[in-house]
């Protein structure tokens, strides 16, 4: 059985849309949690599964070393020798660092077992420094950072320096790393770097001391079923923060590029549909592209005089690019069925080779809407994700790359 992890919120629409997607299955909700199925993980797209853990084990072990024990042998003649494998490990339980440090223990005690009994696999352990993003989230209790400093990365572009990347959820902590949007998140980091085909992965979630679960997916499957199991730990990506940025929108730009492991770039050609008031033409300005801003309202003051946009008063729906843009990003209000046909004209046409494109709700009874998408997008993307993000609200993003 694969455990599907969600939002608490999110748990509802999670079973709907696994009834949707995988009628054959089963399942069992797991309170607060998400939810255990035993649907068909290929070709499986689910937008309200933050992260998947497959073949997961209900697990108890009485003592610290007994977790590590839990652990190695999960992995020990089932992960090949000299490749790479990753570590996501967490508490899911308590207030406070009890958790925290718990997990901390084990990861030290499974370090010193390794050392000792199997030094191949301590080699191929990815070397992950804890990041902001280790956040405990334990079901109703308090939210501290657990977590190191992140690499200071060279910044490209010409980035604000207000730009911040917080835990999520949203809250000040000592250990906090100040990281700029502009940096390639996700481009070279081993904590959120995109798995590749020779990556593994170990997921363990404690949900009690003595209590949790166990996952161990043998690679390729971290990177081949890549829409559902993220490099990011419990799925989540750190908020970016921006203060000069016209408005909050930039995260979920920002969040869809670092899932993707693909970003905007320097001199790349970018068109953005609903732009005004320009938040995600402003990262895409940052970045260095060139930006066809397509809105009836005009972008902010400085943006619309910046030599790298152009701004087009038209309707999104009816806008043709004049060639293929490197980038598709829109952020349309609009319904549902409009963004998603939006998308795959596009897609049809070839008018862009990566895209982002937010699908807006209104109230929760059209989310079956998105089976279209699954059902026809895939085959005309080499890539395509569909999520919604840590920073959507009533929301999905889809975003990929197209064939
Ligand atoms: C959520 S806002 C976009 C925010 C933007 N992504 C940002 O980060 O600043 C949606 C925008 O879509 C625009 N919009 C809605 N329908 C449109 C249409 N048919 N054609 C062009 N723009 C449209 C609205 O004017 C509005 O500015």
């Amino acid at each position: 059985m694969h455990l599907f992890l969600a939002d608490p919120d999110s748990i509802p629409f999670l079973a709907d849309e696994l009834r949707r997607s995988a009628p054959e299955s089963t399942q069992r909700e797991i309170t607060d949690i998400g939810i255990l199925s035993d649907a068909k993980l290929e070709g499986l797209h689910l937008a309200f599964a933050r992260q998947t853990l497959p073949d997961a084990l209900e697990t108890t072990a009485v003592s610290i070393n007994a977790w590590a024990d839990r652990i190695i042998d999960a992995i020990a003649g089932h992960f090949p020798d000299e490749q790479p494998w990753r570590l996501h490990l967490w508490p899911q339980y308590g207030e406070g660092r009890a958790g925290v440090n718990r997990c901390e223990l084990i990861r030290a005690s499974l370090v010193e077992r390794l050392k000792k009994r199997r030094r191949h696999l301590l080699r191929s352990l990815v070397k992950e420094g804890p990041s902001p993003n280790l956040s405990p989230k334990p079901i109703g209790g308090d939210n501290q950072a657990w977590g190191g400093e992140r690499d200071q990365r060279s910044q490209q572009g010409e980035p604000s320096r207000h730009a911040r990347q917080h835990p999520s959820p949203r809250r000040e902590s000592p250990t906090e790393a100040t990281i700029n949007f502009g940096e390639r998140l996700g481009e070279g980091h081993p904590n959120d770097a995109p798995f590749t085909p020779e990556t593994s992965l170990v997921q363990c979630f404690l949900t009690s001391p003595e209590s949790g679960w166990l996952s161990a997916s043998l690679a390729p499957q971290p990177h081949s079923l890549r829409d559902l199991i993220s490099p990011f730990l419990r799925g989540e990506v750190p908020w970016a923060e921006d203060k000069s940025a016209p408005s909050r929108a930039f995260t979920k730009l920002v969040e869809s590029e670092q899932r993707l492991g693909r970003f905007i770039d320097r001199d790349q050609t970018c068109v953005d549909l609903g732009a005004s008031p320009g938040s995600w033409s402003y990262v895409a300005i940052q970045r260095g592209a060139h930006v066809i801003a397509v809105d009836r309202s005009e972008l902010r003051e400085d943006l619309m005089r910046n030599p790298r946009l152009r701004f087009e008063t038209a309707d999104a729906f009816k806008y043709k690019p004049p060639q293929t843009v490197d980038w598709l990003v829109c952020d349309v209000i609009a319904a549902p069925q409009r963004s998603i046909d939006l998308l795959l004209e596009w897609l049809r046409e070839k008018r862009m080779r990566n895209f982002i494109v937010t699908i807006k709700f209104k109230g929760h009874d059209e989310y079956e809407l998105l089976e279209t998408l699954k059902r026809d997008a895939p085959s005309l993307c080499a890539e395509f994700r569909l999520k919604r993000l840590s920073a959507n609200k009533n929301e999905v993003c889809a975003f990929g790359v197209a064939k």
